[in-house]
Order: C-alpha cells, then structure tokens, then sequence
C-alpha cells in the first residue's frame, strides 16, 4: 500500500484543487491532506481564509480521493509527517517545484503535478470583486 500526502489551504475549493487531489491520490492507495489551519495561512502567509479550517476540512472530507485530513500548523511539520503518517509519495502543484527536495533524504518520493492553468482562489477572489457593468 503507498500513501501520499500532500499540503494546502483549499479555500473556495475549485475544480484545479480536484484535478491535484485526483493525480495525487492515482500516485498511490491513500491519501493524507494536510490542511493550513487559520493561524498557520496568517501567520507565514499572510492569508485570510473565507472558508474557516473546519469547514474546509469538511469539504475535503468529502472528496472521494482524499483518505485523511490532518492539519498543517507549521514549515517544518513535513519531516515528521512523513514517518508518523508512513508517507511514501509527497505531491504538490509545480508552483512549489524544488521547495521540498529535502523530503528524498527521508526516502520519500517528490513529485510536483502541473498547475491547473487560469484558476486559483486568489482569482476567484479577484473576479468576484470585479463590478459587473449596469
Ligand atoms: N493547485 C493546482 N492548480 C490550480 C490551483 C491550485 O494544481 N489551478 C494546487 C496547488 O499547486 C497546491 C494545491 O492545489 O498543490 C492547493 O493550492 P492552494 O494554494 O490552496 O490553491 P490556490 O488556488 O493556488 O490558492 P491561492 O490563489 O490562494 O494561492
């Protein structure tokens, strides 16, 4: 059995969060999301969430490809996780391409899966803020 973990906010989940949890999810048998809680997407971020952590952890939850939610409270969590969870495959969108090599020397593999081009959150964001004309 190989199990994937993979690291995000998934505010205003979208359909380029799906298409990442499909891949990550076809990379093995389980998989672990860890979740930025609140604190985490202000603090080293500077993120302000419209979905609060619990109902964004609901929403992941029911997702047919993700296995387990677990919260992401710091940087440096990833090297414990991948022991304490049995991580084989650490997967995360190629925006954060060669961010998290240093997970190899734990004997995980790293793989960064090709952005979903023209949306994000922040966009989503942006667009709805945009005035329609009268
Ligand atoms: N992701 C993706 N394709 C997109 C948007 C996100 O593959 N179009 C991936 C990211 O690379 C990351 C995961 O989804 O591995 C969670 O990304 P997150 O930062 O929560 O989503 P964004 O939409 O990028 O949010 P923001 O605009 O706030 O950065």
């Amino acid at each position: 059995m190989k199990r994937v973990i993979t690291y995000g906010t998934f505010d205003l989940l979208h359909y380029g969060h799906i298409h990442l949890l499909r891949r990550a999810r076809a990379l093995g048998d389980y998989l672990v999301v860890a979740l930025s809680t609140d604190e985490f997407n202000w603090k080293e971020k500077r993120k302000t969430c419209y979905f609060s952590y619990e109902q964004r952890k609901i929403l992941l939850e029911s997702i047919r490809y993700v296995d387990l939610v677990i919260p992401e409270t710091g940087w440096e969590q990833k090297r414990t996780d991948v022991y304490e969870y049995h991580i084989n495959i650490f997967a995360m969108g190629d925006d954060w391409r060669g961010k998290f090599d240093f997970l190899k020397e734990e004997g995980v593999e790293v793989v960064y899966l090709p952005r979903t081009p023209e949306i994000s959150t922040t966009q989503i964001k942006s667009d709805l803020h945009v005035k329609k004309p009268e």
